[in-house]
């Protein structure tokens, strides 16, 4: 029989090929999602045949994780306890996805992953497989705490080696580190301490932080269409091909970078950084168009779907039937969200530098302190009156009251 693994080539999950030969006697297949992660991709092949899988996927999603589940995302500004933009939370399903359908071409009859038993991860990766196939068995290694006895980096090296493999694995303990297209986290070490500051210079993968930026500020013009950028500086780009962009710009001038105590979906609290600079700069960018462009009741009601939305995504409900009534709403608000954007990146700002739309609803007429007949000074009186009429009635009763 065969199992899937969910791989990344690190040390987690290459002990988890033994393992799984050694307590179920599967033959393993490794699947290596590519959601952007670079450079942790190179030497892939060589690890995982060393490890003992009998097949290797190198399967690059990035586009379809661009497309149909980071700009979603953006669209109904989709962000987790007012900070977190979600970038781990928003791959695992196109993950989950892809293991699916290779699982179903290889017909194996469980997936494995390597996320542990204390974080969202296994949430979403198993809340995912569950709905797209419910018959696949699914194995968490770290959750068999009967048969998964390793509990360090050292304790993992010396198991592979004593299922005879030999790979250049450091034994020092780093971050938990997550990397795609959108974003990097960072958990563990001196983060696991709320009191302690974190450790700039030794954390950051994606960029610098603001004191290190240049002095010299940047300006950027975005274009987008109903809601998706599709110019950066003019030229014409691939979603994928501007968040590669951005997130050299944003790097470089300390943009995205967050630190948050985040309430998981199990119950505790943790604290990550995370680094987002391409992402953060779209989204602020797409709600800078937006402010132009909805009216304010759309706008109310798409900031509650926009926090039900990153409510969904955190707690790796994907695949149901909310998502999808969540995004149709979201999308229907985006018909209009055409224009332009310029802003400055200067040392971990985003700088609004003028917005247009043929779509704005801006009318500077009516806005304008000066000109204007569209707008009557007098009308105002009276919708006062009115919109302010029960607070009076309330202050009237209560003045009444204190006298007896
Ligand atoms: N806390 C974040 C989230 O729940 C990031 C998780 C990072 N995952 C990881 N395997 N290092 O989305
Ligand atoms: C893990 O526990 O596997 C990573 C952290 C998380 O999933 O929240």
């Amino acid at each position: 029989e065969k199992v899937i693994l969910a791989y990344s080539g690190g040390l987690d999950t290459t002990a988890i090929i033994p393992w799984l030969q050694e307590n179920y006697d599967y033959d393993v297949v490794c699947c290596c999602i590519d959601v952007g992660q670079g450079n942790e991709l190179d030497g892939l092949e060589e690890r995982a045949k060393a490890s003992g899988a009998v097949k290797l996927y190198i399967e690059n999603v990035i586009d379809e994780f661009c497309d149909e589940y980071m700009m979603p995302c953006v669209k109904a500004n989709a962000i987790y306890e007012n900070k977190y933009l979600l970038g781990t939370s928003m791959a695992r399903p196109v993950i989950a996805k892809r293991l699916v359908e290779i699982a179903r071409k290889e017909g194996a009859t469980a997936i494995c992953h390597g996320a542990t038993g204390k974080g969202n991860d296994q949430v979403r990766f198993e809340l995912g497989i569950k709905a797209l196939a419910p018959d696949l068995k699914i194995i968490a290694p770290w959750r068999c705490t009967d048969t998964w006895n390793m509990q360090s980096r050292e304790d993992e090296i010396a198991y592979c080696k004593a299922h005879g493999i030999d790979l250049p694995f450091s034994a020092s303990n780093s971050y938990s580190r997550d990397r795609n297209l959108w974003h990097i986290s960072h958990e563990g070490l001196e983060l696991e301490d709320p009191a302690q500051a974190p450790n700039y210079d030794h954390l950051l993968v994606l960029g610098v932080s603001p004191e290190k930026a240049p002095d010299e500020g940047e300006i950027v013009t975005m274009t987008f269409e109903k809601g998706v950028p599709t110019l950066l500086n003019g030229e014409k780009l691939k979603v994928s091909e501007i968040l590669t962009k951005l997130n050299e710009l944003g790097g470089k001038h300390g943009v995205g970078i967050i630190d948050i105590v985040e309430n998981r979906v199990v119950g505790m609290k943790s604290r990550g950084v995370y680094e987002t600079p391409g992402g953060t700069i779209l989204m602020e960018a797409h709600q800078q168009l937006e402010e132009l462009i909805l009216d304010r009741d759309t706008y109310t009601a798409k900031k509650d779907m926009g926090n039900k939305f990153a409510d969904i995504v955190y707690e790796g409900k994907w695949f149901t039937p909310l998502r999808e009534a969540v995004q149709a709403f979201i999308e229907t608000t985006q018909q209009y969200v055409t224009g332009e954007v310029k802003f400055k990146l200067y040392k971990g700002n985003i700088i609004k530098m003028g917005t247009t739309s043929p779509y704005s609803l801006y009318n500077e007429s009516i806005a304008s302190f000066t000109t204007g007949d569209l707008y009557d000074h007098h009308d105002a009186e009276g919708f006062i009156n009115l919109f302010g009429l029960s607070l009076k009635v309330r202050a009237m009763m209560m003045a009444e009251a204190e006298k007896n």
